[in-house]
């Protein structure tokens, strides 16, 4: 296999943690595989909240950046799209392909980097990612390669973890406090191999200025910017946040951007 597409340091990195991690979210993948309305992140937000999908896609060529399992390209299939996922670990692609094959959901998956994918220029119409891209990629590198995937018009929406769950990290990858532990300013790639709590990979994250500073640069338009919190019935930890904390701070955010019509 040519695994240039992984050489940087962080894209190689993830890779390896996500093929070692990859069994532990098969029954999260099933799960959501199943479901007939999309819900979104570590609360499980309903799409009837945050509206991160067209309604009708009937017609559209969508494309999911890191898409692991596949239930977020199944959701758009499902809505009648062309559905391209793109993930660098072969093992989520497995299950996504198992999944894809079981529902009868026609998916095209490509093992790959989505800072650097293998599609034409502007062959997409919607671009999407939900803690795939939007966190383990880049934002300098993959704003970049959704915008060139983009037709003039199409849109990316992500979803990710809030800068302020970085900012709240103690240094030893031990769950959120209520301190502010790491620098906001400067905030870029956060190597969390190293750790002695829960090791992972590379996440990246920006200061909010400069996403939107980004964007403008990159040429896209912010149509919307959401800070989902958790429904009231919401209890305990989920991954990095406790229900407490993130009804009181946003711990997730979604993105919604427009690559203008021309
Ligand atoms: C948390 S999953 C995202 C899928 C799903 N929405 C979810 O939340 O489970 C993260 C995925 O991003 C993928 N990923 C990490 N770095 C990537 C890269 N450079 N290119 C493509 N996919 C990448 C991982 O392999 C993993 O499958």
């Amino acid at each position: 296999m040519d695994d240039a597409p992984f050489d940087a340091d962080h894209v190689a990195a993830n890779r390896e943690h996500w093929n070692a991690n990859a069994d532990d979210w098969v029954a999260s993948g099933e799960r959501n595989w199943a479901r007939a309305e999309p819900v979104w992140g570590i609360w499980g937000v309903p799409e009837s909240e945050l509206g991160m999908l067209p309604a009708d896609m009937t017609g559209m060529d969508a494309v999911e950046l890191g898409c692991g399992t596949g239930y977020v390209s199944a959701w758009m299939a499902r809505r009648g799209a062309t559905v391209t996922g793109i993930d660098a670990s072969e093992r989520q692609l497995a299950t996504a392909r198992r999944l894809a094959a079981e529902h009868r959901v026609p998916l095209t998956l490509v093992h790959g980097n989505a800072e650097a994918t293998p599609f034409a220029d502007a062959s997409f119409d919607f671009a999407v990612s939900e803690y795939g891209a939007a966190i383990w990629c880049d934002p300098q590198v993959w704003i970049r390669e959704a915008h060139r995937l983009l037709r003039p018009g199409g849109r990316l929406v992500f979803l990710g973890n809030h800068p302020l769950t970085t900012v709240c990290s103690p240094w030893d990858g031990s769950a959120m406090v209520r301190e502010l532990i790491r620098p906001y300013f400067g905030m870029h790639a956060t190597d969390w191999r190293e750790v002695e709590v829960d090791p992972g990979g590379v996440e990246f994250n920006l200061p909010i200025s400069d996403w939107f500073r980004l964007f403008r640069q990159v040429g896209f338009a912010v149509e919307d910017y959401l800070e989902p919190r958790p429904g009231d019935d919401a209890e305990g930890v989920a991954f990095y946040a406790s229900a407490d904390w993130a009804r009181n701070w946003p711990c997730e955010q979604v993105w919604k951007l427009r690559k203008p019509a021309g």
